[in-house]
């Protein structure tokens, strides 16, 4: 083979790479030694969109370098126009926003999108996105949000894609790529920005905002993969969490943000604060005042200040007094600058506001959006009433029927409920000419405790030949600052059910939320449930299809479903403990009166709900039905270098042609630290038609089951281990192997 006609076209891009780099560096370096220290802190400081007079004079005169949540294309053209040729050195703007899933085509919230497995449909979700907002002028998303959610009363669970590390790790990387494309200077380019770094979902007590405990172990084997997954695939920008961890906020935390993530990772992309987490450290009791805070926050590593006004106000006189360096400024200003540069704002600062307007909900992107929330629905019981087959007439009803607004989800700045299709909307449109569709609300929101059209529900529901019932959460019960202590479904949604059982037809519940709900209590009430975080603008074509079985749901829990919401944090990857539930225990009905006092399990299990969950993490049915056979490893012991080759038949035993999500655990049965019960390690979405049996594979190298152990260094440990190739976290049969 002639290398040299391959090696060369190599060389030359890394050649070129290498000079574009060393070429904005020198641009950079040229810009900084004219920059006034004012000027520099005026690049550091990020402001967000209100009095636009105002605002224009602050970029006129250097204030501010960023501007968020500009509400469109033409401000943004103003705005920049202001910056590019008013102001004294003419550097660019970069406008951000949290377009977190989705712009104006809205796709389902990150938990969903999670409950896909798709990071094929991830990616395409994060370029729709993309492409739709960087048309107006936004080339900088607060997204993808990483943080590991094992506490569904953390009402931003929702933004998150749950519970497990390498799940996130896949599909924050596909979004990290959906976003920033091959080359960040094409204009329908967003950077990324990795969030919120780090453990703001370990929330204690999963109440927002508060702080979290994690151990530098468990940071490095829990909460920092998916981070350095997505700094590794190149994201672009990282923002720092509210949260203090172990007493240290984010904001502030030098080891945190120099140590690891610049020093051992090499990121050398830029880094936001959250929105005034550098004045928060005050509250936290972490700094005296504002100037205390804006000199631990640059010293720790923030490059740009979101809206605490701490660097714009003390960075000077901080300078002056020899407590902040000049050299960490111009590093900071270094970085935002690469920032632009790598974005090619400074050759394309401006926006066709025509071609921004003819972009938004293009057929192509709301074809991608119906697909992420058709894959994204989870079948949590089916008694075979699923899919819809020879009804004549259905009643829908429930206050998530016909929810334009709520069923955006959370974080939706942009999405317009007009362009929401709604359940039954899509029903009446899809199947109205075949099936006779009766629709009472019953309920006018999911708070809804108005029990009045309850009896008109049981009335409609005996003329029925099935009910849909559509359940849930209002958007706002949901995402920041919307902690929950109560899981259960709000207002009187469980009475409906009941209401609409009461006239002994098939029902159907259909919940979209934010979270998992603890919906134990009404499964008995309905014969099959679908359950759809959130879905987005086209969630009710999706869920119609589902019902009828034009399509057939994939869609697995991204998280766990708890019994009891007292039972969180509950999550599938845990340790074992000392005792471990066996599931045999006696429960609370079952204990005798004056039973003595070590009668019962000691075991690690709660005597009112047992010990397992509702779902377990990876769950989820299908219209059809999978079976896994033939588990075989390549060998039974390898040595760290080499890669563990696992075959596995898959068969769909079933009538319905569908995908079944393969998963493939570990457990490390004994290390110099306890490990958990299971680690999720390679996933795949597999499509067989009714019948078809294929022989599978996955590749695992034994370098991914390293961890950090006892010594606080990253390795893999010898011993033995256990795999599972498996359709959830708790079923499969187990196959022993060793590492030496
Ligand atoms: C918010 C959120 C963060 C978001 C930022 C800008 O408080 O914590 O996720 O990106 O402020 O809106």
């Amino acid at each position: 083979m002639n290398l040299k006609k391959y090696l060369l076209p190599v060389a030359i891009m890394a050649l070129t790479a290498c000079s574009q780099t060393d070429d904005t560096e020198r641009r950079i370096d040229r810009l900084i030694s004219q920059m006034t220290l004012a000027e520099k802190i005026g690049q550091m400081n990020q402001l967000t969109y209100g009095d636009e007079e105002w605002l224009a004079e602050q970029i006129r005169n250097g204030v501010s370098g960023s501007i968020l949540n500009i509400p469109d294309a033409a401000t943004v053209n103003r705005l920049q126009k202001v910056a590019v040729e008013e102001s004294r050195l003419g550097i660019p703007l970069i406008v951000s926003r949290d377009v977190i899933h989705g712009f104006h085509t809205i796709f389902p919230i990150p938990l969903g999108q999670a409950a896909s497995f798709d990071p094929a449909i991830v990616e395409q979700g994060a370029r729709v996105a993309a492409i739709e907002a960087s048309a107006c002028g936004i080339r900088w998303t607060f997204s993808p949000m990483l943080d590991i959610s094992r506490d569904p009363r953390w009402g931003r669970i929702a933004e998150s894609f749950g519970e497990d590390p390498y799940l996130t790790s896949q599909l924050g990387v596909a979004m990290v790529e959906g976003y920033q494309g091959d080359d960040t200077s094409d204009p329908s380019t967003m950077a990324a920005c990795a969030k919120h770094f780090i453990g703001y979902g370990a929330a204690e007590g999963g109440r927002d905002y508060n702080g979290t405990t994690i151990t530098e172990r468990l940071m490095h084997n829990v909460y920092m993969p998916p981070f350095k997954a997505c700094v590794d695939a190149g994201a672009l920008t990282i923002m720092t969490s509210f949260n203090e961890n172990d007493g240290v906020p984010s904001t502030g935390n030098r080891h945190l943000l120099r140590d690891i993530l610049r020093q051992q990772w090499g990121f050398d992309g830029m880094v936001v604060s959250d929105w005034n987490s550098t004045g928060e450290m005050i509250a936290h009791g972490f700094a005296a005042d504002l100037k205390e805070a804006a000199a631990q926050a640059v010293n720790a590593g923030v490059d740009m200040d979101m809206m605490s006004h701490a660097f714009i106000s003390q960075l000077e006189e901080l300078i002056d007094e020899g407590k902040v360096d000049m050299e960490t400024v111009d590093n900071a200003v270094r970085n935002i600058l690469r920032l632009k540069f790598r974005l090619g704002l400074f050759e394309n600062p401006y926006v066709d506001e025509t071609y921004a307007a003819e972009i938004q909900y293009a057929p192509e992107h709301l074809a991608a959006a119906k697909r992420a929330a058709e894959e994204s629905a989870i079948l949590l019981k089916n008694d075979g009433t699923l899919p819809l087959k020879g009804v004549r007439t259905i009643l829908v009803t429930g206050p998530m029927a016909d929810a334009q607004h709520d069923q955006l989800g959370t974080w939706c700045f942009d999405g317009e409920p007009e362009h929401t299709v709604t359940p039954l909307a899509a029903l009446r449109k899809l199947y109205g000419d075949k099936v006779r569709i009766i629709y009472e609300p019953g309920l006018g929101y999911s708070r809804d405790n108005d029990r009045s059209k309850l009896g008109r529900v049981t009335a409609l529901a005996r003329t029925a030949d099935a009910v849909v019932v559509f359940a849930g959460e209002e958007a706002i019960l949901s995402g920041e600052a919307h902690s929950l202590s109560n899981l259960d479904l709000q207002g009187a949604q469980s009475e409906l059910l009941r209401a609409a059982k009461a006239a002994g037809k098939p029902v159907v519940a259909v919940i979209m939320a934010g979270r998992p709900l603890t919906i134990g209590g009404d499964l008995d009430a309905c014969n099959a449930m679908l359950y759809s975080f959130h879905p987005g603008t086209m969630g009710g074509e999706a869920l119609a299809e589902l019902l009828f079985g034009d399509a057939v749901p994939s869609g697995k829990c991204p998280v766990t479903f708890l019994k009891e919401v007292g039972q969180a944090p509950y999550y599938y990857n845990r340790n074992n403990t000392g005792r471990p539930a066996s599931g045999n225990e006696m429960l609370i009905d079952q204990i005798p009166l004056r039973a003595g006092q070590t009668s019962l399990g000691c075991s690690s299990y709660y005597l009112d709900t047992g010990f397992g969950p509702l779902f377990p993490f990876g769950y989820g049915l299908s219209y059809t039905t999978f079976e896994y056979g033939d588990v075989k490893l390549d060998s039974n012991e390898y040595t760290p270098d080499q890669t563990i080759k696992v075959t596995f038949t898959l068969s769909n035993t079933g009538k319905y042609d569908a995908v079944e999500v393969a998963q493939l655990y570990i457990r490390d049965v004994a290390g110099s630290i306890a490990r958990p019960i299971r680690e999720l390690k390679r996933f795949e979405r597999i499509a067989l038609k009714a019948g078809e049996s294929r022989t599978c594979t996955f590749e695992l190298p034994v370098s991914e089951l390293a961890f950090m152990g006892l010594d606080k260094r990253v390795k893999v440990e010898p011993g033995d281990f256990k795999l599972w190739v498996c359709g959830d976290s708790v079923s499969g049969e187990a196959v022993d192997f060793k590492v030496i």
